[in-house]
């Protein structure tokens, strides 16, 4: 907040001095701002949606012009947390150029001005149908969800039978927020295991209640959604293999409103067309995982406010990369996902500075990046398990291991990725070909 006051100190200063002295010419509302309000902010800010206020008209934003200014020169809005300068690029990356800042930023020193109307563009409209036209398969939870006023941000993940017969492999996955009001981000996986099904069972209210991630590791992933997100189908020949009788997981992230708000989201799926050769496989980066348990022995200490962890991985077969998802929870602090290639050059996937448990997810790349065999991943993180960061769950701090709890830590840089000379000719993946056990160990014995 500090840093604000600051802002205004010169805008104020500014303002006495006259834009119109330096000769630049001043945005106006309706000529430039409203543009830049409509491809970055709308989709959030507007009645209904997930940010606590509309920028539709020109009394809206007038009334927070020097706030719109502070936070998009803070880069704090609209939230993004994956770096511009190294990593991606990603598809839909919510991040404005350097010139919409600063025409942000001189129309809040001049004053806001309005301009004439008949400079702006037509309002924006918003599609509350599924892009893509109807889903093969559209799944959700039995009953909705109700979300309690008050409190933390909740994870909360639905698990949907798809009763399929038979493996299908999909093209495309789309999501319908139920309430957008509270519905902050979305991921989706699925569990071929039971394993979900089993967390559901043992909680009284739809969904079970996650703390970073579903709570059991999926079977495989089928993307997300935030505001802003575009569904889009897989490139020709490519698909992610259902198969029979998976459960598919939504996760869904709920932000409070203030009042007790009821939510039913869904998720739309896209069998592919045409014959797929390449299946969409999930890989992870974890830290080490010595002796037994195949669990990473992570232990932060008490009280330390950057402490890294290191994981890598190496690319087996020559492979593209279309898509990484960083996981930590509250403790994390940043996240950093590199690729040496064999040849030696360096690559940087994702750089996440300041990493927000609240705005986490998918990050597609807008193109797959090439990885050749021997490829080695290199993960490198930094936690704050100090008394000085506000998020850490524990009061005074604690030594936090491995976990799912929202007081234990995870680091994982999921990858989603094709291997460049498989051609499944629409074969089901031999993990899943196969007739599967399904049963988990302890039902084995
Ligand atoms: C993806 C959704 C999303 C987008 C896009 C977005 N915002 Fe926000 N905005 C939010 C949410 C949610 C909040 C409430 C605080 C929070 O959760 O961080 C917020 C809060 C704010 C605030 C209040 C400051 C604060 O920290 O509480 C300002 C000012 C703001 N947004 C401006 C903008 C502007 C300007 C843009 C476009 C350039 C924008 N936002 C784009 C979701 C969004």
């Amino acid at each position: 907040m500090r840093r604000w006051f600051g802002f205004h100190g010169i805008a104020l200063v500014i303002g006495m001095t006259g834009w119109a002295a330096s000769g630049a010419e001043v945005p106006t509302f309706h000529r430039e701002v409203v543009r830049i309000l409509q491809k970055h902010c709308q989709d959030c800010h507007r009645p209904g949606q997930v940010a606590p206020f509309s920028l539709l008209s020109y009394d809206q934003a007038r009334k927070r012009g020097a706030d719109l200014a502070a936070v998009t020169a803070d880069r704090k809005m609209p939230p993004w947390h994956a770096s511009s300068e190294e990593g991606g690029p990603f598809q839909d990356a919510r991040v404005l150029s350097q010139e919409e800042v600063a025409t942000l930023g001189r129309w809040a020193e001049a004053g806001c001005p309005e301009g004439n109307a008949s400079d702006s563009p037509p309002s924006r409209t918003w599609d509350s149908e599924w892009l893509l036209g109807a889903p093969d398969l559209v799944l959700k939870a039995s009953e909705s969800y109700s979300l309690d006023a008050e409190g933390r941000d909740e994870l909360r993940v639905f698990v949907l039978p798809t009763g399929l017969t038979e493996g299908k492999w999909v093209a495309a996955v789309d999501f319908l927020p139920g309430n957008p009001k509270i519905v902050h981000h979305v991921l989706a996986a699925f569990d071929v295991r039971g394993a979900a099904k089993k967390l559901d069972e043992a909680d009284p209210k739809p969904g079970y209640k996650a703390f970073g991630g579903f709570g059991m590791i999926p079977s495989g992933g089928l993307g997300g959604w935030s505001p802003g997100k575009f569904a889009r189908p897989l490139p020709d020949g490519v698909g992610r293999y259902l198969p029979a009788g998976s459960d598919v997981l939504l996760q869904v992230h709920y932000h409070r409103s203030g009042k007790v708000e009821s939510d039913h989201s869904s998720i739309g799926l896209y069998f592919a067309k045409s014959k797929v050769d390449k299946q969409v496989r999930t890989s992870r980066v974890i830290p080490p995982t010595p002796g037994f348990f195949r669990r990473p022995t992570l232990l932060i200490p008490a009280g330390e406010s950057n402490y890294e962890i290191k994981g890598t991985q190496t690319i087996a077969e020559d492979s593209h990369l279309i898509s990484v998802t960083p996981h930590m929870h509250w403790l994390g602090k940043n996240f950093l996902l590199k690729a040496i290639r064999p040849d030696g050059s360096t690559l940087t996937l994702i750089r996440i500075d300041q990493w927000d448990f609240n705005w986490q997810g998918a990050y597609d790349l807008a193109t797959p990046i090439p990885l050749p065999k021997g490829t080695r991943i290199e993960m490198k993180a930094h936690f704050d398990n100090s008394a000085e960061n506000p998020a850490n769950p524990s009061s005074p701090p604690v030594a936090v291991h491995w976990g799912e709890q929202t007081t234990d830590e995870m680091c994982i840089g999921f990858l989603q990725m094709t291997v460049d000379n498989e051609h499944r000719d629409n074969r089901p993946p031999p993990r899943f070909a196969a007739p599967t056990d399904n049963r988990l160990p302890e039902e084995k014995k």
